[in-house]
């Protein structure tokens, strides 16, 4: 779908790659955003085209709410997400837990929420799911975060299927490390959000259903779909 003149919604939209993901989407045209957050006043994107809105993606009346409040939506981007580290023996389950409630079921609920607004869009319509290349094999230390992107991954292409022939293009986003806070402290490889977002935005215009937005995701991707064994070992060493 194109951007340019879209209605979008990006959840956890007041910092790290939803902050930019707003600001590119404005950039390049979106008529309107809700820039989506647990906390809309600590939203700071200063464009009349934006308005603030409350939303956490784990809660069901809050999603309720924002889709009541936000009717016209023609490209829902579920970004808002955690990470807990711990490993798949002694990781703490409450944190999985979190990660599964915010990461799986928060963007299927706001998915579901949004499908009635996104199914009347007169000119097409998209959602864009915010997972990761770890969705695809895990990193030890991340296991509970790397299980809750699968299942959202599972999800997307569940929802490809489930919305075909209602105008909805269903797109998956696999970046690798991002410099945001989400990583803060983990010495990595990290991506600047700026440019994860403008490739994520640019694959939205393209029409693609999978987007790699950083060399290192498109790096490993390729392993990925050469041979996914090869990725889960690179991954677990
Ligand atoms: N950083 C990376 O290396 C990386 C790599 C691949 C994929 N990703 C994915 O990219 C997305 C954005 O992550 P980021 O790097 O920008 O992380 P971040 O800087 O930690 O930002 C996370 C955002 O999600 C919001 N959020 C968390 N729980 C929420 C909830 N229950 N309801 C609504 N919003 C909630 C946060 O809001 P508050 O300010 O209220 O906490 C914040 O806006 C996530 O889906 C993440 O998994 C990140």
């Amino acid at each position: 779908m194109k951007v340019s003149g879209s209605t979008v919604l990006v959840t956890g939209a007041n910092r790290g790659l939803g902050a930019s993901l707003v600001a590119e989407l404005l950039r390049q045209g979106a008529a309107k955003v809700y820039a989506a957050a647990r906390r809309p006043e600590s939203v700071t994107a200063g464009d009349p085209r934006v308005t603030a809105l409350a939303l956490d993606v784990t809660d069901q009346a809050s999603i309720d709410a924002a889709a009541e409040a936000a009717p016209d939506v023609t490209l829902l981007v579920n970004n808002a997400g955690v990470l807990g580290f711990g490993d798949v023996l002694d990781g703490d389950l409450e944190l999985f837990e979190r990660d599964m409630r915010t990461n799986y079921f928060g963007a299927l609920r706001t998915a579901r929420a949004f499908v009635p607004a996104l199914r009347a869009a007169p000119d097409g319509a998209a959602i864009v799911n915010v997972l990761t290349l770890i969705a695809l094999a895990p990193v030890p230390p991340m296991a509970g975060y790397s299980a809750s992107k699968a299942a959202a991954h599972s999800m997307t292409q569940a929802l490809r299927a489930g919305l075909k022939g209602d105008g909805i293009e269903v797109i998956g986003a696999y970046p690798g490390g991002i410099d945001t806070g989400m990583l803060a402290g983990v010495d990595a490889d990290k991506a600047d959000p700026e440019v994860v977002a403008a490739r994520i935005v640019a694959g939205i215009d393209a029409g693609d259903q999978v987007i790699w937005p950083d060399d290192a995701s498109a790096g490993a991707g390729s392993v990925y779909l050469d041979d996914p064994i090869r990725l889960e070992r690179m991954l677990a060493g």
